[in-house]
């Protein structure tokens, strides 16, 4: 059945929140344990949707996976017996394409369908594929799958590969293909964000020679087999720049504890601009407050260390509370405005030409039942609703449950009037996510 979230606008949130793990970051760490047959345990890994279902692709493949606390995954491939991803997971989360780098290094094969368009774009891979043919491997596709093999000693090439245009889980999946290959592997025009380099990270624990994570260059030293290792997951930089918009839309005054100030720098900078007072009281928590309002400023999405695509949507509910007219450009993906219909639906002043948006700000949100399009969309969503007057009804909650560690559980802690619904039924529900909790 279909859940909701109600949400009654107007409380200033205050309290402290934690932050979760970075489900990106998670999603090709877990993808990393099908590199080696010994045990890969991750730790601060975050309790969403998207992970149950990496975790699913991983014991589809026949791997183990074992969870002796909420947030720790023990997972051991060494009887790994199929070497395919299906579509059935592939399209509900795209993600999975990051078992084909792991798969083809290993067992020279890999079998993974091509995913379809999705609400925030087109999103094809074939950078990724441009870049495991560069590494040697043949790649076919073959009725709506990829299918992909090593030259016939079963060990992909290291080589030089030039992203046209830089690509998060394309240098991910890269990456992991690149440390099994023989050789040396150099990626140029390689993504910087902070999930690529935690990736490394694990990695190089795993006994890889990954250099330059973090960089525009990587160059990885291909390695004839990889070990254990143990890991714990970044602190996730959405989750924590949505806080810090959930403090600053509400006039409420947060504590954002377990998190990493350094990868949220661009939005710390913007927001500070418009108004919004971050304190970092320690490296690892921040103190948020806006005690005089907000004022309009434009912005423009761009890859890790610009301003996060992921951060456009509840950036837009900041300036429709923000004094004066804003211009936003979404770089990234060419149809991530779907949030933009339902927020003018409660009130909001958006004018979208293509991968533009304008608002006119301050206006004051009413409540409406609205619809959840995408994760980020859902978030920004949840965010009108806290500001807007009288009640917001969110259908199709399950987008925001993919990347979002309870959230409604942690908005409440802070004084938020929110709750889960089921469509018909007006009681909270019991627990969200009862399947993931197995020793
Ligand atoms: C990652 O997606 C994230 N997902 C996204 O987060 C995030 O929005 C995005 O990076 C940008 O930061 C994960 O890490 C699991 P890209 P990814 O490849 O890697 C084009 C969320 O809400 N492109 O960096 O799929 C592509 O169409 C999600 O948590 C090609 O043309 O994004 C886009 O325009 C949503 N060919 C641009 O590059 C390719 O082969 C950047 O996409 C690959 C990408």
């Amino acid at each position: 059945m279909g859940e909701k979230f109600r949400i009654s606008g107007g409380q200033a949130l205050k309290g402290r929140v934690e932050i979760s793990g970075a489900k990106n970051s998670a999603l090709p760490c877990m993808a990393a344990a099908l590199l080696t047959p010994e045990t890969i345990t991750l730790h601060n890994l975050p309790y969403v949707r998207d992970i149950i279902t990496q975790r699913r692709l991983l014991e589809d493949l026949g791997a183990t996976v074992l969870t002796p606390e909420l947030r720790t995954h023990k997972i051991n491939a060494s009887n790994v017996e199929l070497f395919e991803a299906p579509y059935e997971l592939v399209k509900t989360m795209r993600a999975s394409v990051l078992a084909l780098g792991p798969l083809l290094a290993r067992f020279g094969k890999a079998k993974v369908s091509l995913p379809g368009g999705c609400a925030i774009g087109t999103r094809p891979i074939d950078l990724h594929l441009a870049g495991f043919e560069r590494l040697g491997a043949e790649v076919r596709l073959e009725a709506g799958n990829v299918v992909a093999r090593a030259p016939r000693d079963g060990r992909l090439r290291g080589s030089e590969v030039h992203f046209s245009k830089v690509t998060v889980t394309g240098t991910e999946n890269l990456m992991l293909a690149a440390t099994l290959a023989k050789g040396r592997t150099t990626l140029y025009n390689a993504a910087w964000e902070p999930e690529v380099v935690d990736l490394a990270d694990l990695l190089n624990k795993m006994g890889a020679r990954v250099i330059g994570a973090g960089t525009s260059t990587i160059e990885i030293q291909g390695d004839e087999e990889l070990g254990g290792a143990q890991h714990t997951i970044i602190p996730d930089r959405v989750e924590t720049s949505t806080f810090i918009a959930a403090a600053a839309l509400t006039r409420g005054e947060l504590e954002i504890k377990d998190c990493m100030p350094g990868h949220v720098a661009a939005v710390i900078k913007k927001l500070r601009e418009i108004g919004v007072e971050i304190n970092e009281l320690n490296p690892t928590s921040l103190q948020v407050s806006c005690p005089d309002g907000l004022k309009a400023s434009d912005m423009i999405t761009e890859p890790y260390p610009g301003f996060p695509t992921d951060m456009q949507a509840q950036y837009m509910v900041l300036m429709t509370q923000a004094k004066g007219h804003s211009v936003i450009n979404e770089t990234i993906f060419e149809n991530r405005f779907m949030h933009a219909s339902e927020l003018q639906r409660m009130g909001a002043r958006i004018q979208i030409d293509g991968r533009t948006a304008r608002v006119n700000g301050p206006t004051s949100l009413t409540g409406a039942p609205v619809l959840a399009s995408d994760l980020r969309a859902s978030a920004s969503l949840v965010l009108a609703g806290l500001v807007a007057q009288g009640q917001t009804l969110i259908d199709r909650v399950y987008h925001i449950d993919r990347g979002y560690e309870r959230i409604e559980a942690k908005l409440q802690e802070l004084g938020a009037d929110i709750e889960r619904i089921r469509e018909s039924v007006t009681g909270p529900l019991p627990q969200s996510f009862p399947d993931i909790v197995t020793a």
